[in-house]
């Protein structure tokens, strides 16, 4: 299988980066908007706009008041948002029938990169069986779009980015990276950039949340088309691989 990893924006955002075809792309932001989405999804949310600046958040309110806001800058809920980007701000709470739109400093300008790939999933810990079920079957390439911290590639992304490809290509070094860190994550995680602002911030129970594997069995679809995520499985390219 050919695992192409994507270490973070400067490779995920270049206009040079092409997809071969047939790529099934995986995004990962484990710290914490994929981990945000699986949660969502999985407590009744029925549909997320990815967005690439708070200005589409709010104009996409603006045109349907229910939609509710959800995201961070900085780790921290936006001033006018309902949510911020914290997965446990989507549990044990009534869900049904909300949609989202999500901004999220990086996560949701990653879905919004992948435009090339045939299929768009979510990955993170809290799905992680599912994502490696779907990796497992796909037949072509699998790209994986870590979304990173600023401009920069970061560990925990790397980590889940090993723990799935270590399933299907375990000489990659993500594999290697997976296998070395995976009997001490909570340390890694805080010891992360991220990790070590939501500490900071005081949302470290955010990181031992997202460190739950398969806490949830939903697989999130991002239709770049519709630029919609949700539980429907979507072919962007209408073709099976
Ligand atoms: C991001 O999109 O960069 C992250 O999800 C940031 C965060 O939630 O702290």
């Amino acid at each position: 299988m050919d695992s192409i990893a994507l270490y973070g924006p400067s490779f995920w955002a270049s206009q040079r980066f092409e997809l071969p075809p047939r790529t099934l792309a995986v995004v990962i932001d484990v710290l914490r908007a994929t981990s945000t989405i699986v949660t969502a999804l999985s407590n009744g949310v029925q549909r997320i706009s990815p967005v690439a600046t708070v200005e589409k958040a709010f104009s996409i309110r603006d045109h349907s008041p229910s939609v509710k806001l959800v995201g961070e800058k900085g780790g921290v809920r936006i001033e006018g948002f309902d949510f911020g980007n914290s997965p446990q701000e989507f549990l044990g709470r009534p869900l049904f029938d909300f949609e989202l739109a999500m901004f999220t400093t990086n996560g949701t300008k990653a879905f919004l990169a992948t435009k090339s790939a045939q299929e768009v999933i979510a990955a993170s810990f809290l799905n992680l069986d599912v994502v490696i079920e779907k990796v497992s079957h796909w037949n072509g390439p699998v790209a994986y779009f870590c979304a990173g911290t600023g401009v920069d590639f970061s560990l925990e992304d790397g980590i889940l980015a090993g723990a799935i490809i270590d399933s299907v290509d375990p000489d990659h070094p993500l594999a290697s990276l997976y296998r070395f860190t995976k009997n001490n994550l909570p340390k890694a995680f805080r010891s992360s950039k991220n990790g070590t602002n939501l500490v900071k911030i005081g949302l470290e129970s955010d990181i031992d949340l997202c460190l739950q594997r398969n806490r949830f069995s939903v697989l999130p679809y991002f239709d770049s088309t519709q630029g919609l995520i949700d539980l429907s499985v979507k072919s962007n390219k209408k073709e099976n691989p």
